[in-house]
């Protein structure tokens, strides 16, 4: 066991696929938790859990972070229960399949207001107190559509992935000389929730390359403790991430066509 007693780590997303295991992983390490999502009901359940299970002390806040200002909504509600961030992660997402020139102009708003605005205010109002305190870990929960040129067929999510994990990279280089740490997570397309909501369920790419989520989770849990920059777990998924960024970029571009069809 890791000696983070008496920290305390914010989850967005908390109750999904991805952010409940992670849950379970910080609950190991007996790591106090801040749970965020939308559901009470489901927030309520994890904390229970976690709580019996693991004895740490969680919060949950119930909160859309896709509406505009949330991440300041959310550091407001911090502040009044007097909450210290030490671990930031930035899980919760969305994601739109679709042809982009029919797609819904209000959904793929909100996604963009989740995967990247909400991602980078909270960032940029946690981050200074993890200096000042010198101590803090933040993970960007990015996705393996970030390495590609681009995702037809799912336009705007790929180019919000992407987005997440150039802010991580540039982010890295400014911390470097400080004692937070920042590491992007590109996970494979995985069997949670995530792929029915976002319509990808019955693509090529969820039907052949779907992969165990508590097997990238645990993976991606290890290299943010250790502060590595950025984690793409399994060794399909890491091929896949290099293909993305081979030379010349039409060729992924056919590929992720062809795999982004159902
Ligand atoms: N699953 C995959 O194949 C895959 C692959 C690569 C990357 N990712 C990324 O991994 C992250 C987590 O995905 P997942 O697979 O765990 O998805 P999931 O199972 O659908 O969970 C999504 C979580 O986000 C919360 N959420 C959704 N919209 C929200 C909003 N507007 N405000 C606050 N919370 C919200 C959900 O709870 P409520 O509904 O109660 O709000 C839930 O806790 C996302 O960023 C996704 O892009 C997923």
């Amino acid at each position: 066991m890791n000696n983070h007693t008496s920290k305390t780590a914010l989850i967005t997303g908390a109750t999904g696929g991805i952010g409940s295991e992670l849950c379970r992983c910080l609950a190991r390490d007996q790591i106090n938790l801040v749970l965020v999502a939308r559901n009470q009901q489901k927030l309520q359940q994890l904390s229970e859990q976690l709580q019996s299970e693991y004895g740490i002390k969680t919060h949950t806040m119930a909160l859309d972070l896709a509406i505009p200002n949330a991440a300041q909504k959310l550091y407001q509600m911090l502040q009044e229960q007097g909450l210290q961030i030490d671990f930031l992660i930035n899980n919760a997402g969305v994601g739109y399949y679709g042809r982009f020139s029919d797609s819904d102009l209000d959904a793929v708003t909100n996604m963009l207001n989740l995967n990247i605005t909400t991602l980078v205010q909270l960032t940029r109002l946690l981050l200074p107190n993890m200096i000042e305190q010198g101590i803090g870990r933040i993970l960007n929960v990015a996705s393996l559509a970030a390495f590609q040129p681009g995702g037809p067929n799912a336009a705007a999510y790929y180019a919000s992935k992407s987005f997440v994990l150039a802010f991580n990279r540039a982010v890295v280089v400014e911390l470097k000389h400080t004692p937070v740490t920042s590491t992007a997570f590109c996970p494979g397309p995985l069997s949670t929730a995530f792929a029915k909501q976002g319509g990808f369920s019955a693509t090529r790419l969820y039907r052949y390359f779907s992969g165990n989520t508590s097997k990238q989770v645990a993976k991606a849990y290890r290299a943010f403790m250790k502060g590595k920059s950025t984690v793409v777990p399994g060794g399909v998924n890491k091929l896949l991430a290099i293909g993305g960024e081979f030379p010349p970029r039409c060729i992924a571009l056919a590929i992720n066509k062809f795999l982004l069809q159902k």
